[in-house]
Formats: C-alpha cells, sequence, structure tokens
C-alpha cells in the first residue's frame, strides 16, 4: 500500500513546461495503473498507491507527470509552470467519479421524507401518487431552460464536494417528449460547466399512470419510438431500466436495453433494489456497463456479474434514506465483482450529492476499507461509466481531474463525516474551485 507510483513521462511531447503544478502534497493517493485503466478487483481494491510529499504536473488538460517532489519538478521545473497549487500538508487524490445520479431532476420531495419517518414506506408514496410521478409533475412545470440552470448549480455543488466526473440519468418524463427535455437540459448545463456528464436515458423508471392499463404498449413505444429517437439525436452514452419487484420484469427490461444496445447505446440496470427480480443475471447476459443498488443481488447473480465483467455501483445513500439493508459489497468484492461507489442524488430515495459521505456510509455499514471505498469511488467509477482508462486516476495521459483535501490522510476525509474536507478541485488541469479560509481540519 505504500508503493510509489512511477514518476509520469510526459506524455505529449518533450517540453518541460506544466500547465498546473501540484506540489508538496503530503500524501497523494491513487490507484495503481492497470492495463486499459480495468477496474480493480479482489485483492487491488485495497492497495491504492500512496505517496508522500508528491506532485502534479498538468499539462494540455492531463496528467504529464506524476511523482515524488524531486521526480516531478525535476522533469517540469517551477518557475517554468503558468500555475502552483501549494498542496502542504494537504492530501491529493482523483476527482471523485460519481458514476449514478438523476441529476436532470425538478423539485424535492421533503414531505415523503417527513411520511417516511412516520410509517410510509417508498412503495405505499408511490401507491399514493407520489414518488416518481410526483417528480414527474414537477418537470412538467419546468422549462428546459429553467432545469439547465438548476443542473449547472447541482455541477457546482459537486465540484466543490470534490467530484469532477458524473453520469446523470433522465427518467422522471417517462414519455419521450419530457425525457428528451431531460437529457437536452443536461447537455446544455453541461455545455456551461467545468464538470465531466455522462448522460444515461433512464427509458425504463415507473410505467405512466395513464398507461397502467396498456404496459405492453408504453414499453413497444419505448423500444420502438422513444429509444431510436433519442439515439438518433446522441443524447445518451447510457440506457438504464430500473429491473426490480414492482417495477420493469426482465423480459421488458431485455426489449428495452437490446433495443438501446442495437443503436450503440450500452445497457446500465437499476437492479434488485427492492427484491431479488433476477436483474443481476440479466445484467451479466445483455453484457450491462454496470448493474447498480443490487440490495437483494443472488450469489447466482453476482457470479454472473463477475464472469461477465459488469461493474456492481453500489449506493449506500439509497439504503440509509429508504432504511434498507445494504448492498453485501464484501461478498461482491471477494466473488470478483469489480465495485464501485456512487451516490444516487435523487430527490426521492436518496437526496445527497456527497461522495464523501457514500464512502462513510460504505466503511461503516458495507464494511469496506477506506482504501477500498476511495477505489471504488475513483478508478472503478470510472469502469463504471465507460472511462476506466480516462479518468478516475492520477496517472500520466489521464485527465488532470484532481481534488485536494485538507487532511494529509486518506482515511481522515471518510471517518470525519458531515464535514467539508475540500480545499481545492482540479478538472482538466484548471482549478475550478477553491475553499475560502484558512485549513479546516483538526
Ligand atoms: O435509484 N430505484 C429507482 N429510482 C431511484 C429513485 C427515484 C425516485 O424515487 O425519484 C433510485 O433510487
Ligand atoms: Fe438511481
Amino acid at each position: 500500500m505504500t508503493a510509489a507510483p512511477a514518476p509520469g513521462a510526459a506524455t505529449n511531447g518533450a517540453s518541460d513546461t506544466a500547465d498546473l503544478l501540484v506540489l508538496r502534497a503530503a500524501q497523494l493517493l491513487t490507484a495503481p495503473a492497470t492495463p486499459g485503466g480495468a477496474p480493480l478487483i479482489g485483492a487491488a481494491l485495497d492497495s491504492p498507491l500512496l505517496l508522500p510529499d508528491a506532485a502534479v504536473a498538468c499539462r494540455d488538460g492531463r496528467v504529464a507527470a506524476v511523482g515524488t517532489m524531486a521526480e516531478v519538478l525535476a522533469a517540469f521545473p517551477e518557475k517554468r509552470a503558468r500555475r502552483i497549487l501549494d498542496a502542504s500538508g494537504l492530501l491529493v487524490a482523483p476527482g471523485f467519479v460519481d458514476s449514478h445520479t438523476h441529476l436532470p431532476f425538478a423539485g424535492t420531495r421533503e414531505m415523503e421524507f417527513d411520511a417516511r419517518a412516520r410509517g410510509a414506506t417508498y412503495a405505499s408514496i408511490a401507491a399514493q401518487g407520489g414518488g416518481i410521478a410526483s417528480s414527474r409533475r414537477a418537470l412538467l412545470e419546468l422549462s428546459e431552460a429553467a432545469l439547465a440552470d438548476r443542473v449547472v448549480a447541482r455541477l457546482a455543488t459537486l465540484l466543490a464536494q470534490g467530484t469532477t466526473t458524473i453520469e446523470a440519468k433522465s427518467g422522471y418524463g417517462l414519455l419521450l417528449e419530457e425525457e428528451r427535455k431531460q437529457l437536452r437540459a443536461l447537455a446544455r448545463a453541461a455545455s456551461q460547466s467545468p464538470a465531466r456528464v455522462v448522460p444515461t436515458y433512464l427509458v425504463g423508471h415507473a410505467v405512466p399512470a395513464e398507461w397502467i392499463s396498456r404496459r405492453e404498449a408504453y414499453v413497444s413505444a419505448l423500444a420502438e419510438e422513444a429509444i431510436p429517437a433519442v439515439a438518433a439525436e446522441g443524447l445518451a452514452r447510457f440506457c438504464d431500466v430500473w429491473c426490480d419487484v414492482g417495477a420493469f420484469t426482465p423480459e421488458e427490461t431485455r426489449r428495452l436495453l437490446s433495443a438501446a444496445a442495437s443503436r450503440g447505446i450500452r445497457p446500465k440496470l437499476h437492479a434488485d433494489e427492492l427484491g431479488d427480480a433476477g436483474a443481476a443475471r440479466l445484467a451479466a447476459e445483455v453484457g450491462a456497463v454496470s448493474a447498480d443498488h443490487l440490495l437483494h443481488a443472488s450469489d447466482a447473480g453476482i457470479d454472473a456479474m463477475a464472469r461477465a465483467g459488469v461493474a456492481a455501483v453500489l449506493l449506500p445513500g439509497t439504503a440509509f434514506t429508504l432504511g434498507l439493508p445494504y448492498a453485501r459489497a464484501r461478498a461482491m468484492v471477494e466473488r470478483g465483482v469489480a465495485v464501485a461507489l456512487a451516490t444516487d442524488w435523487n430527490p426521492g430515495s436518496t437526496m445527497s450529492s456527497s461522495m464523501a459521505l457514500a464512502m462513510t456510509m460504505a466503511v461503516t455499514q458495507m464494511k469496506l476499507s477506506p482504501a477500498e471505498a476511495w477505489m471504488a469511488a475513483t478508478a472503478n467509477g470510472a469502469v463504471a461509466v465507460g472511462e476506466g482508462d480516462q479518468v478516475g486516476r492520477i496517472q500520466p495521459g489521464y485527465r488532470a481531474d484532481l481534488t485536494l483535501f485538507d487532511p494529509p490522510d486518506y482515511r481522515h476525509v471518510a471517518y470525519h463525516y458531515g464535514h467539508d474536507h475540500v480545499r481545492a478541485t482540479v478538472v482538466g488541469g484548471a482549478v475550478v474551485h477553491e475553499a475560502s479560509g484558512p485549513s479546516r481540519c483538526s
């Protein structure tokens, strides 16, 4: 756990001018290099590279060198750097990759939070017209431009919390026109923010009330009209379906995800969140990039995911919010699944944008070590959005997305929870967020 990363060679020519030099980090954490940015599996998840007295050189938006101060400064002298960030006493880590959010949502649902405290359940609230249907109504009230403004503000919040890559799903429109509004608002917001946004079309989230008696026709319309339209406009990198007890069946999910795959959009699944619907197995069958939630995934489903190379995106905030059992993270690690960690930020089941808090819950409730939680929140999160060779690591050639944290020990970030530890956030070698005032770590 203490081996140093090899000093990075310059990736884009031999110039020694850095656009940004991050110097004197008390500790630098990153994943060890893997071929093609492959995920960290099994014991590798618990073996990050940790480097004292470290530095990073960024050039042309990417990491040009990483290593000890002496190594990096030998290749990129301080006097030639365009900008320097002094990381004395700080932790430097890859920007978090939040591989599962419902970011372009409209409205909030604190009334459901209140109702659950008084005994209501997620399912009973949905049955009474709340839940996803309530967010659908709020979406109808909002213009695409107004929604985009909200997403820009949320992306700023995420950057301030150290998250630099964000997967973001539609799924509250339910019908093509409103889904498209969500995805277009997301694209508009992404063009106005330095954050990296990975858009996902959540095509199967709930059957709209007016289609309940014509469920099969609804699924056909999604497969034959909505998916082709979204694909033709290039609005989504991934397509997602909630395959669960009380949501879409494996047959419906298979149909929707193959319609998407035939148009070049890779599948993701909300899988086995409320019960064991066989969604984990289905994720393996359809070659999904990830299956997410998995609170009730069976051993057979987990083994199938491991064999097929499907990442498990675990969302402890959802179990925390809804009072559900946590996903069996340890079984997944031990059975060879690539485990990632994300927030699930949405107004219903998880109103949290904090990857640091997700790591705390992963450690205290799912028994990942702090090192495993970090790797799941960075390198493996990148794999879960198809970006394992681009983001989630501080490694030469990777995008220069880094976060500087006040504590000098990576374990402290999850350990001291409910506290903002972020000092600065860097995306593509540019400082996009800086905390004001002195370090608040104690
Ligand atoms: O990931 N499981 C389904 N969808 C969301 C919640 C959606 C909502 O309640 O708004 C989730 O938890
Ligand atoms: Fe979700």
